[in-house]
């Protein structure tokens, strides 16, 4: 397995360019399955996750090429039912449910297995499906759906923990093709969401409300193919922006949508970091003293979960006491171990992280454990005095576009090499 190996206290400088989303990307190909009609995406971030995506269309039956950042694919022919295990590997793929629902009428999809972040549960989207008129069993490690046609009516998609940003592109996709208007109460805001539901109208469907929690879909009888542009990944960006304030740097940020990371700013801006927007780039300068800050996550327009860990990477070098509280997944807190191996001193209670911030942080052997818990140990590693391995990188790479080619054109000293 391949491992990042960084020697610490290097400055971040220079430009580093966003990648597309991969939160949108995702919704976005398995929307492409609504039509027999060639789509065309565009700034297409070549990660893991997305090439495992790709496979699981072509299980299904469609046709796809992934060269330079464009993704093309065209499902003339539909299967009802793709490879078991590709995709129960990858949560994202529970949004191929809507689009097999809304264009054939009937789905099998295996069960997305938990994870360590939480358990995950997809009951929100069948709820969703099933009010649309779907009937819906669990056999055998399968959720299997079937409609002779789905009816728009009202529904409400808030949970425990408030929206859910997949369950709202399963709904919206699948009541693009029902019969007469759906409305989601509690829809999930995210910019991601967003991009998916312009991808649709884009392809003939009639949705209104995008961005807001209450979204309505006309139903149409068919879409047609389309070319789209994803977004820009705000959390890569986020990303880049705490690395450069961690290392004590300055990056220039190109093509981050700002007004995407409203709540991540704000927080940067109270901490003490210098930002300058200019157009769509953003320039990240560590200001002369960090502060301590205290965060929740919430859904969007909120302090997104998925930069939590990287934020704590930054608060552990910030002198001073910062609580972080975790509200959208109850066991986002797989990073903290691995940070006190650098000598962080970070203690849980209940649903926060309480970080006492500044002390001297020195490398060590560290185990990645998920998406943003990797970028929050690169982080870390970074600043840290010495030399840090972070194991089991293959999950930075489901996420983040060549990671370390774009920290090393920043001056990182980071490499790949094999290891644990
Ligand atoms: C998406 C993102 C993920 C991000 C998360 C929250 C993708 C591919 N992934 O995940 O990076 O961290 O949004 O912003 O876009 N829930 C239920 N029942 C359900 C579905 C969700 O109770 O049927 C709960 C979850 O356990 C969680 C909360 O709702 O507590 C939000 O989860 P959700 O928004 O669904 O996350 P994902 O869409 O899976």
């Amino acid at each position: 397995m391949e491992s990042l190996l960084i020697k610490g206290g290097v400055p971040l400088h220079g430009q580093v360019h966003i990648s597309g989303a991969k939160n949108a990307v995702l919704p976005i190909m398995a929307a492409t399955l609504l039509t027999r009609e060639k789509c065309v995406i565009r700034n297409v971030p070549d990660l893991s996750d997305v090439q495992f995506m790709g496979k699981i269309l072509e299980s299904l039956g469609a046709t796809v090429k992934f060269e330079d950042g464009t993704f093309t694919v065209q499902a003339a022919k539909l299967k009802g039912h793709g490879d078991y295990d590709l995709i129960r590997k990858m949560r994202g793929s529970i949004c191929i449910l809507g689009p097999l629902l809304g264009r054939l009428g009937k789905a099998q999809v295996s069960l997305p297995g938990g994870c360590v972040i939480g358990t995950r549960p997809i009951d929100l989207h069948l709820k969703g499906m099933r009010d649309l008129g779907a009937k819906i069993t669990i056999e055998k490690g399968y959720v299997i759906a079937n409609a002779r046609r789905l009816s728009g009516t009202e529904l409400f998609l808030g949970g425990r923990s408030g929206p859910t940003v997949l369950g709202t592109a399963n709904v919206m996709m699948a009541a693009a093709l029902a019969d007469g208007v759906t409305i989601i109460s509690s829809a999930a805001c995210e910019p991601e969401v967003c991009d998916l539901a312009n991808f649709l109208n884009a392809m003939g469907a009639k949705i209104s409300g995008i961005g807001s929690p209450t979204v309505t879909i006309m139903g149409v009888k068919e879409l047609h193919g389309v070319e789209h542009e994803v977004i820009p990944d705000r959390i890569e960006a986020a990303t880049f922006a705490i690395a450069a304030a961690a290392t004590n740097g300055e990056v220039q940020i190109k093509g981050a949508r700002a007004d995407h990371m409203h709540a991540v700013l704000d927080k940067l801006g109270e901490c003490g970091v210098k930002l300058e927007r200019n157009g769509p780039d953003l320039t990240v300068k560590r200001g002369s003293r960090l502060k301590p800050v205290d965060i929740t996550t919430l859904p969007y327009s909120g302090f997104p979960t998925d930069c939590q860990a990287q934020m704590m990477a930054l608060m552990a070098l910030t002198p001073g006491l910062s609580i972080i509280t975790e509200r959208i997944f109850e066991s986002r807190f797989m990073h903290v171990p691995e940070l006190a191996r650098l000598g962080a001193d970070i203690s849980i209670e209940g649903p926060s992280a309480i970080i006492k911030g500044g002390r001297p942080l020195s490398g060590a052997p560290i185990m990645a454990s998920d998406l943003r818990a990797s970028a929050a140990l690169v982080i870390a590693g970074m600043a840290a005095k010495g030399s840090t391995q972070v194991n089991r990188i293959y999950h930075l790479d489901r996420g983040y576009e060549k990671i370390d080619t774009k920290l090393q054109k920043l001056g990182a000293r980071i490499e790949r090499v094999e290891g644990e």
